[in-house]
């Protein structure tokens, strides 16, 4: 439910705007008060008077209404909400708000919020797939704006594909998981992930075929109950989480850095494949063949172990730590002993071997090691493993 709870909606111009007037009705019949907002363009799609009626709200369409400043400025406007819901959120509003732009009421109010933003993107499916877009999105995520849809389907303009804005009780369902106050809420977990690429030259790097898979799912679930996430991301090949601030890094000391600037925290979940080694006379020149056949060779040192520094902080530390064992034999030896010698509470132990499937695919299999013991998990996806982690997190933290 939703009483007493306000939504802002900013109505963006596209051929969807229609079905945001059902999400006005939806809204209210949740108890939510909705004060719409109409760009100039949305106004060609719906009228401010249907949006206004069914919301039983004044409807704010231009940012030099001197009347609408005198009774509400707009800085007031964009703070009186508990959530921010842009829908249809057209190519042209995603690229606004992913750039800072401000020319008009809705980006203003966009800009101008200390809240919670909440996308339904809706465009042509080319339009959806341009790397423009992707690139939008990928920076809005990093924001941390929330999404929902687009979903699959038959399209206005006769097409088929990826693009149709979200069904209104399905953005109301977002809205009302963006506004529950989850078990988590007011604590701030980060999560490492993905790999970490240590250069050898400037063209060629170290690598391991972490997807980064996992701890997306895990951030995205944590975020899901309410926690503040902050996602600290190696050069994954996955999709970044929805809801979280995101820091991208490179190397196993960049990804410290980044875990150690994001703290303090209540917990921290180690997903990442940190390299265990960087060349450390890794130069600035490409390293080119040997004339005579002679093979390069390079000088290695190991990376600082993020996991058992954060575990052993002296002041500080977060209550649960979380690390992950990936291991290819002996797994329950070798990650029971793993979680003591690290000084972790609880490890995640998986194997890694390439015939399970396990790194780079969807599902996982792990045995979850805490103090009391392991507790063996059947294989699932690994968004079940995530919610099963998270809630464990919960249950930990309250
Ligand atoms: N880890 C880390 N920093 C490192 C290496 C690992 O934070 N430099 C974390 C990983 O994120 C994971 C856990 O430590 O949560 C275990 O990683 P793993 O690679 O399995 O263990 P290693 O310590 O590297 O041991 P080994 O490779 O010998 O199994």
């Amino acid at each position: 439910m939703l009483a007493g709870k306000r939504v802002l909606l900013i109505i963006g111009g596209g051929i969807a705007a229609y079905k945001s007037l059902d999400l006005i009705r939806r809204l209210k019949e949740r108890g939510a008060n909705v004060t719409p907002v109409l760009t100039r363009s949305a106004s060609e799609f719906v009228t401010p008077l249907s949006a206004s009626a069914l919301a039983g709200e004044k409807v704010y369409t231009d940012l030099f209404d001197l009347t609408d400043e005198a009774e509400m400025g707009h800085i007031q406007l964009s703070r009186s909400a508990d959530l921010i819901v842009v829908a249809p959120a057209t190519a042209d509003l995603m690229g606004k708000m992913a750039v800072g732009l401000a020319g008009d009421l809705a980006t203003t109010l966009l800009m101008a919020t200390d809240k919670r933003v909440l996308i339904a993107p809706a465009m042509n499916v080319r339009m959806w797939e341009h790397t423009a877009t992707k690139r939008n999105l990928e920076t809005l995520k990093a924001d941390g704006v929330l999404t929902v849809g687009p979903d699959e389907g038959d399209m206005a303009c006769g097409e088929f594909g990826f693009g149709r804005m979200a069904e209104p009780l399905e953005i109301t369902a977002a809205v009302e998981a963006a506004l529950t106050d989850g078990p988590l809420k007011g604590r701030h977990v980060i999560v490492t992930s993905g790999p970490t690429h240590e250069p050898i030259d400037p063209v060629r790097y170290i690598a391991n075929r972490s997807s980064g898979a996992q701890g997306a799912a895990i951030a995205e679930a944590l975020s899901g109950l309410g926690a503040s996430v902050t996602f600290v991301s190696g050069p994954a090949t996955s999709a970044m989480p929805g809801g979280c601030k995101i820091l991208r890094v490179e190397t196993a000391a960049e990804m410290k850095a980044a875990v150690e600037q994001a703290l303090p925290a209540d917990a921290v979940v180690f997903a990442a494949a940190v390299a265990d080694w960087h060349v450390t006379d890794a130069g600035p020149s490409k390293i080119k063949k040997d004339d005579k056949g002679g093979l390069p060779s390079f000088k290695l040192a190991e990376n600082p172990d993020i996991l058992k520094t954060i575990a052993n902080l002296p002041e500080n530390r977060p209550k649960l730590v979380v690390g992950f064992a990936a291991e290819t034999d002996q797994v329950l030896e070798n990650a029971t002993a793993k979680r003591l010698r690290k000084g972790c509470d609880w490890i995640v132990a998986n194997d890694v071997r390439p015939e399970t499937g396990i790194m780079g695919g969807s599902e996982n299999d792990v045995c979850l090691i805490t103090e009391n013991g392991p507790e063996n998990w059947p294989r699932m996806s690994k968004r079940d493993v995530a919610t099963r982690l998270a809630q464990k997190i919960a249950e930990t933290l309250s």
